[in-house]
């Protein structure tokens, strides 16, 4: 894993937003894995600003989202899919055909998560994956415990993550118990994963999810078997890390052609 300590979670986003927009500078198809929560708002805010200011061209981009709240229709404002539609896709030249998120009104949930799968793997499989983590250290919505093989299918929420996302709902009873996300062997079937995470309360998922152990208690960890991962952090976000020095040492000596 490649962790990348910047002084703010706004100079993090903007080397998140670099990294992406050179894949779609290099292959103008390419397939991204988008994530929703907080911590992702300011690398679409600068890939926005990138298709605005600087042409970058979103048209024959793919993208996959990991998860959606079972019982939400695209529509309801706390929608994954009304949040990717407000946040990033009403902001670039996307083309619509080419936006997947996982439909939490589908009649036939098993189904739909086997269609989502056959539909990555018919795009080429997800170049690059963003990725937020939650306090518990989930990534998408693969709670602790989660099989560290599993695809895409119908997950339960833990208390932990109903109250962390209620403030996005007008009520904390409204927060779906149910979701559908994409595995945690989707995820780590990606060509390289971009993992964002800011503020004091991720440094423990964080230290988790970069200094082990490897464990499904902390599904962040499977990352440390993937073959190119960066970990985006803001200082606080890095506070519990053993080896920060390190991670800081190895990103300030890089040779020219390996930066961002
Ligand atoms: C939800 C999403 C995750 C996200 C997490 C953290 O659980 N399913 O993909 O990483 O929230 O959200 P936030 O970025 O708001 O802290």
């Amino acid at each position: 894993m490649e962790v990348i300590i910047q002084p703010t979670r706004e100079e993090a986003g903007r080397v998140a937003a670099a990294i992406v927009a050179r894949l779609v500078r290099e292959k103008p198809d390419a397939v991204l894995g988008l994530a929703t929560g907080s911590t992702p708002l300011g690398l679409y805010r600068e890939l926005a600003r990138m298709h605005h200011d600087e042409g970058l061209d979103f048209s024959a981009i793919t993208t996959f989202n990991l998860d959606e709240y079972v019982g939400l229709a695209p529509d309801h404002p706390a929608s994954y899919h009304t949040f990717m539609r407000k946040n990033l896709f009403d902001q670039i030249n996307i083309t619509e055909e080419r936006i997947h998120i996982p439909n939490g009104s589908a009649q036939d949930i098993p189904a739909h998560c086997l269609a989502y799968e056959e539909a990555i793997i018919e795009a080429g499989g997800i170049d690059l994956q963003v990725l937020g983590i939650g306090s518990d250290g989930h990534i998408g919505f693969n709670e602790p415990t989660s099989s560290l093989a599993s695809r895409t299918r119908i997950k339960t929420l833990t208390q932990a993550t109903i109250d962390d996302n209620a403030r996005f709902f007008a009520n904390r009873e409204d927060v779906p118990v149910h979701v559908i996300t994409m595995g945690i062997g989707t995820i780590m079937d990606a060509g390289q994963c971009v993992v964002l995470a800011y503020g004091e309360a991720k440094a423990q998922a964080v230290a988790g999810m970069v200094e082990g152990p490897l464990t499904a208690i902390v599904p962040a960890s499977i990352l440390q078997m993937h073959p190119l991962v960066k970990v985006l952090l803001d200082e606080p976000a890095a506070s519990a890390l053993q080896k920060a020095d390190y991670y800081r040492r190895v990103h300030d000596m890089k040779p020219e052609w390996q930066r961002e």
